[in-house]
């Protein structure tokens, strides 16, 4: 699939499944005895309001020719009650409803935000992130109050049609059959721009998606555009978004305000149908209608359209939650492309022998990145990969913990293919530390113990010790409860990686991947490290990318990747006697480091170790 991007519409959904609609009704469900009650609560009052009219007829053709002050006062009387219950309905079905519409929403949000944190890393490579964030947030939102107030409104005003209907027959036939005509014009109109309607909706959705996609973009990248001055071009970027955002808006908007007054437009025609003709056949000879009737009549006419208008308005409404709902439910339906087996059975616990076997990967079809790659790693050593940038290193690393599935071929620990294993007994027993160390806002205790949360705060402070990390926490404002944002911006790139270092660590894996743990972390530091890590290590198996002599040197074996394959494998000793690009590479940072007065490296004593080797300038 083409990724996605901000400036590229996702594809629009040709015709709306109806079978959204009962997936929804899935969710509403649980709330039916609730809206039940609001409804005949609804009903009530509009069926009790249904008599004023009358009480009005009767004051007009009986108790204002009769005198009957009695019977005036009555009738007043029982309007004002009327009104006094449909006061106190309205309010329960608020209070109700909108908690109602709340715990739907909510209940939509978390499936979403569920599904979301089982989707494999290839979802999240093929979009923006600000297009995921937009469903999550707003297209949810949006559905608030048509799951709340529209299907309770919605059901009440078609049992208010009826009622009316039924009231408008009781006061005179004919003229209701001329009120009933204006309804074929209003399915006209419903069908002639309902197509373009939900089109436009589709497009606004779209819109909106893209706009949260650079927002979400820019505001990830606000220190490079700042450091480049690029905030002129990128206000410009934003403009056209937000433009074509609010563009795409108006014109969907534009049908729905279509239907409003086509409504009052055909409402207003029958009215003076029902005026022109019912004064016709009152002043007819042989008139049975009234005046008082009339009045109730036309009282009726107003109330018949009020429901149509808010049925019209539920519908502009659907249309518009159809093109969220298609995008939300896309979401929770997108497969989970790394998931257990069926058949799937837990891990035993890992000794650590890891076996790639004929491996075949890419990450966008036709795009090979790694080319039948097979090597065994024997339990309790360490491995490194070098290569150049862009090899596949980090792509190798991410198959042992299967972030993402072979294409063919195996990947096999102790001897087991981790396809047929749970991916979270798997995973529990891995320390993974990748390239980019993210760290979560909260304290830096919470961050370390982020994977173990059993982990005591003695074992925390002991793997921060470990990594070196001990050190600069402890100096901190408020030492390991000292609170840090998302994304660590509070802290040095080096101390971030020494966090996430101390965070693989805790959970004691009997697999240890490290991808860059130390690329930004000083030399010094670097050492004091290594001497820490070489007691953790022994009888772990590690596979460590690293920039730095030191850590690569000392692995048991080293592999040089590039064009998708193993192009050396061997100890450092071996591959330098091989004199192939390891060795190229090693020189080049050897001559380099040579001239620059630098010890000599190539003699591979301790002390070089710690030198950079910057494999990846290339
Ligand atoms: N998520 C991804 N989607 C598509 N291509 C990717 C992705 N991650 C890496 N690649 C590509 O795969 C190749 C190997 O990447 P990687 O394994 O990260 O290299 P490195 O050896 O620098 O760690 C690169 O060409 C890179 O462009
Ligand atoms: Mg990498």
């Amino acid at each position: 699939m083409a990724r996605n991007r901000y400036d590229m519409d996702e594809v629009l959904e040709d015709s709306f499944d109806i079978s959204q609609l009962k997936r929804l009704g899935a969710y509403v469900s649980p709330y039916k005895t609730k809206m039940a009650t609001v409804i005949v609560l609804m009903l009530s009052a509009s069926a009790a309001t249904m008599l004023v009219p009358i009480f009005f007829q009767r004051i007009m053709d009986i108790y204002i020719p009769e005198k009957d002050m009695r019977g005036i006062l009555t009738v007043s009387l029982l309007t004002l009650a009327v009104a006094a219950y449909s006061g106190i309905a309205m309010r329960f079905k608020i209070k109700i409803m909108s908690t109602v519409g709340q715990n739907i929403i909510h209940a939509l949000r978390t499936d979403i935000f569920n599904h979301l944190q089982e989707l494999p890393f290839s979802y999240y490579d093929d979009r923006p992130h600000g297009k995921i964030q937009v469903r999550v947030v707003n297209y949810v939102n949006s559905l608030s109050d048509l799951l709340s107030n529209g299907i309770v409104n919605t059901i009440t005003d078609l049992c208010n049609l009826f009622f009316i209907i039924f009231f408008m027959l009781f006061c005179d036939a004919k003229l209701t059959l001329v009120c009933l005509c204006g309804l074929p014009l209003l399915a006209l109109v419903i069908v002639f721009i309902k197509k373009k309607q939900r089109k436009a909706w589709q497009i606004q959705s779209n819109k909106q998606s893209n706009l949260t996609a650079y927002i979400a973009e820019s505001i990830n990248g606000i220190r490079v555009t700042q450091s480049f001055v690029r905030e002129n071009e990128n206000n410009q970027i934003f403009n056209n978004l937000s433009g074509n955002y609010k563009k795409a808006w108006m014109r969907a908007v534009k049908f729905n305000f279509t239907l409003g007054p086509s409504v009052d437009m055909i409402s207003v025609i029958t009215t003076s149908f029902v005026y022109v003709l019912g004064i016709r056949w009152m002043l007819a000879p042989d008139a049975t209608l009234t005046v008082g009737v009339l009045i109730a009549f036309t009282s009726y006419i107003g109330r018949f359209w009020a429901p149509i208008n808010t049925l019209a308005n539920f519908y502009n409404s659907l249309l518009t939650a159809i093109s969220y709902l298609e995008r939300i439910f896309e979401t929770i339906d997108e497969p989970v492309l790394v998931k257990d087996a069926e058949d799937a059975v837990e891990m035993p616990p890992i000794r650590g022998e890891v076996e790639f076997r004929d491996v075949c990967f890419s990450y966008e079809a036709g795009h090979r990145i790694l080319d039948n790659i097979s090597f065994t790693a024997k339990q309790g050593q360490t491995y490194a990969f070098v290569g150049p940038t862009g090899a596949g290193k980090s792509t190798i690393v991410n198959l042992i913990s299967r972030f993402y599935n072979v294409d063919s071929g195996q990947v096999l620990i102790d001897g087991t293919d981790i396809s047929a294993v749970t991916i979270r007994s798997l995973r529990s027993q891995m320390g993974v530390m990748m390239q980019d160390s993210f760290i979560f806002s909260g304290t830096i205790m919470d961050n370390i113990r982020y994977g173990n949360l059993d982990a005591t705060d003695e074992q925390v402070i002991q793997a921060a010790r470990t990594v070196c990390a001990h050190d600069f926490i402890s100096q901190m404002e408020h030492g390991y409860y000292t609170e840090v944002n998302e994304r660590g911006s509070r802290l040095s790139a080096g101390q971030r990686q020494l966090i996430s270092f101390a965070r693989a660590l805790l959970a004691d894996p009997k697999i240890l991947i490290l991808d860059e743990a130390t690329s930004s972390i000083d030399t010094e530091t670097e050492i004091l490290l290594q001497k820490g890590l070489n007691e953790l290590l022994k009888g772990r198996t590690s596979f460590i990318i690293a920039h730095r002599l030191s850590t690569i040197k000392n692995a048991d074996c080293i592999m040089y990747i590039d064009k998708g394959g193993i192009l050396e494998r061997g100890t450092h000793e071996e591959l330098l006697a091989g004199k192939g690009a390891y060795y190229e590479l090693y020189m080049s940072q050897y001559d380099f480091l040579t001239k620059d007065g630098a010890e000599d490296t190539a003699a591979g004593d301790g002390a070089a170790g710690s030198v950079p080797l910057r494999f990846e300038t290339a």
